[in-house]
């Protein structure tokens, strides 16, 4: 973690740099939360670069993104489910996170309505519940279907997982408009997540992070079944289209919905005194640890509805409603020491070793601290009390330095690896010259503990993805006395390895005939595997999945990809010249390649890998020669029939190139709806813009 310059001090053009970084980093946390339900940082790690990313377009308001993530509501899509265009967008809330923020929310609102401090205003404020968001539709009293928010526009179709959830009803009673969508909160109770990660920890499942991502991950998947079993509840708290209006207050609608079968959170007050939300605020921060499910704040809204109206909305919030956020919980406790972590490729990582301590209802033993700028930018010595600080999801964080006793022992990191072999440590210059915040051990693949964190690696989803061998299996196998997997090439040899041993796989406690008959099955199955992913799955540094297709596309079997990563090993300046021709590789990944089969452990890991291997030959892409042939295409918006992957392969697929963004070379933006930027700077440019459908056609798909 770098030191970030005050926002007073930052210049314009760091300004315009630091606005592109948070961007992107925001849009990665966006998707890890949204759509893939895993987050990488807490709530509150997000709202500070949200609120860093909010003050710096303040001070530079012409350095403002076109495509800023102040606008941005939640993520794309995923793809899995078919997509439904919100009837009214599906809006998101501008947080407060002090008494001060609520009452400027509050004046600006009388502001707004041009009203003096002693005009009553109602106000409601009920707790803003931690789960995902969730729009129903009645049609004549039917449910007729649910959507999730998605990107605010478009959501996706989780009507049949919605069904099993208990508090929604099918049907609504008689005299209720033609058309109803009920919006609220899909969550699940502290006590059925509670119980669910138990089970899954048993079963030797991945456990969920939290309640919220538990109840994600349980709506979003395409099993009706397992929704059912999941035991998730719902608050109904808002609406979208409604073909006729049932109350004039947003109290008077939420207690309508009661009357409907809805469950409506029996927290909610309605008050003309602004200091009694304050009040309520701090009664539920209270309440907060006893209630059955997660909360992390409280929401405000205007109670009446004609003064909502009047309100409207800015960008994606509405103007009439805020979140009062909870502080992130914090409890102090002593560093016991700080432990050094070794990763795939090398990287140390120190994780700060605690006295257990209890933070919101969760016990905290350890806690990333990133690396050795870290421990440096805190200050920390072993024996400190610090503070440690969870908001309401994933990691824990270590803060800060409470106080630090005389005899608290200053901390230098290691210079040699932690490894059995005490390879040495070295700190890398980065490509502008400076000294990375990165230590790494120089072992490569004679460390064992990088040699196991490669192996995990090599077993994942996106490399060899071998069912039922995972990173619980990998620490277990790894060095073990009976039957070892200590290479990639082990785990291709485990089923012919002796009679004896394979007995004793038998017999271990969670194995039995069928289960290491069902492993030996996958294993198999990945014998005949793409040569892609076992290019990827090698690890070497700065070789991802994008590269390694890139590689396998370019020499098409593994012989040709071997012995050309060996000329490029071995300094053959036309090899060399040959790798970096292709798009998207840079030295770094020539150098690192150059290296790994340089590195006789490196090479042999792979030749040995290799023999017990079927590696399918890379098909070269065949081009079809068509209208769009030579052109440079950019998408853009939620494509409907097409993934973003699948519409670039099939736009590589007629000879065209894909861009990722709008310039004057483009020659086609094809648009989905929710386009926002790139469409206009298209239109500005004169391109040619064409929906999903007239792309079908222009190919000749249709
Ligand atoms: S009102 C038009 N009320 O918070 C405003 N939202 O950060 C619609 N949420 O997308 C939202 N509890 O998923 C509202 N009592 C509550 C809420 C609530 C949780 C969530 C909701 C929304 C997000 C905004």
């Amino acid at each position: 973690m770098t030191a970030q310059i005050a926002i007073d001090a930052l210049t314009e053009e760091q300004a315009g740099q630091e606005l592109k970084r948070l961007a992107a980093e925001l849009a990665a946390h966006n998707i890890a939360y949204h759509t893939n339900d895993a987050p990488k940082v807490s709530d509150a790690e997000y709202d500070a670069f949200k609120r860093r990313n909010i003050a710096i377009e303040t001070k530079f308001p012409h350095l403002k993104l076109p495509e800023s993530p102040t606008d941005a509501v939640g993520a794309q899509p995923s793809g899995k489910f078919r997509n439904i265009t919100h009837a009214r967008p599906m809006l998101s809330l501008d947080n407060a996170f002090t008494e001060e923020d609520v009452y400027d929310f509050m004046a600006r609102v009388r502001r707004q309505l041009d009203i003096s401090d002693d005009t009553p205003l109602r106000w409601t404020a009920e707790p803003k519940i931690d789960g995902l968001s969730l729009s129903i539709r009645y049609e004549n009293g039917e449910l007729a279907y649910a959507a999730t928010r998605g990107d605010g526009t478009i959501g996706e179709d989780v009507t049949a997982n919605a069904k099993m959830i208990k508090d929604i009803p099918h049907k609504l009673p008689a005299g209720v408009p033609a058309i109803v969508e009920v919006r609220g909160e899909v969550y699940m109770a502290k006590s059925d997540f509670l119980a669910l990660n138990e089970a899954a920890a048993k079963a030797n499942r991945d456990l969920y992070a939290n309640p919220r991502n538990a109840a994600a991950g349980s709506l979003r998947q395409l099993n009706a079944n397992v929704t059912r079993e999941r035991n998730l509840s719902f608050f109904a708290y808002a609406w979208g289209e409604l073909s006729e209006q049932v109350a004039d207050a947003q109290s008077a609608v939420v207690n309508l919905f009661a009357t409907w079968g809805f469950k409506v959170n029996p927290l909610m007050i309605s008050t003309d005194n602004p200091q009694e939300v304050i009040e309520h605020f701090n009664k539920i921060g209270l309440e907060r640890s006893s209630l059955p499910y997660d909360i992390d704040g409280v929401v405000y809204k205007v109670d009446d509805l004609a003064t909502q109206k009047r309100l409207g909305f800015v960008s994606r919030s509405p103007r009439w409603a805020i979140a009062h956020k909870f502080p992130a919980e914090q409890a102090i406790t002593t560093l016991l020491g700080i432990d050094i972590q070794v990763g795939r490729t090398g990287a140390l990582t120190p994780v700060a070793r605690l006295e257990p301590v209890n933070v919101g209802g969760v016990v905290v033993s350890n806690t990333t601290l990133h690396n050795a700028d870290e421990i440096a930018r805190l200050g920390l010595k072993i024996g400190d009390r610090v503070v440690v600080q969870r908001a309401g999801d994933v990691v824990p964080q270590l803060v800060s330095v409470a106080s630090s006793p005389e005899n608290a022992v200053p901390f230098s990191f290691p210079t040699v690896c932690p490894c059995k072999l005490q390879t040495a440590v070295v700190t890398e210059i980065t490509a502008t010259g400076e000294e990375s915040a990165v230590r790494r051990c120089s072992g490569d693949f004679i460390c064992p503990s990088q040699r196991k964190e490669h192996l995990k690696f090599f077993v994942s989803r996106d490399a060899f993805d071998i069912e039922g061998l995972g990173d619980k299996q990998i620490e277990a196998f790894f060095n073990d006395d009976a039957l070892p997997i200590n290479t990639p090439e082990d785990i291709f040899t485990l089923a012919t390895r002796n009679t004896e041993s394979l007995q004793k796989l038998e017999n271990r406690e969670g194995y039995g005939k069928t289960s290491v008959k069902k492993l030996f099955e996958a294993i198999e199955a990945k014998r005949t595997i793409p040569l892609q992913r076992v290019i990827y799955a090698l690890g070497i540094r700065h070789v991802g999945q994008s590269t390694s297709k890139a590689l396998a596309r370019h020499y098409g079997d593994w012989e040709q990809f071997r012995a050309n990563a060996q000329a490029v090993a071995d300094g053959d300046q036309k090899a060399i010249a040959e790798l970096t021709e292709l798009n998207d590789i840079g030295t770094a990944v020539v150098e690192s390649l150059a290296k790994f089969f340089a590195g006789a452990e490196t090479a042999a890991m792979a030749d040995n890998l290799v023999k017990h291997l079927n590696v399918e030959a890379s098909r070269p892409v065949e081009t079809i020669s068509s209208s769009i042939t030579g052109l440079t295409v950019v998408f853009t918006g939620s494509l409907v029939r097409l993934t973003r992957d699948s519409a670039k392969e099939m736009a590589e697929r007629y000879g065209a190139k894909v861009g990722s963004s709008v310039s004057a070379k483009t020659d086609i933006l094809v648009a989905g709806p929710g386009a926002g930027s790139k469409l206009k700077k298209a239109t500005d440019l004169g391109v040619k813009v064409i929906d999903e459908e007239e792309w079908f056609k222009l190919v000749g798909e249709e």
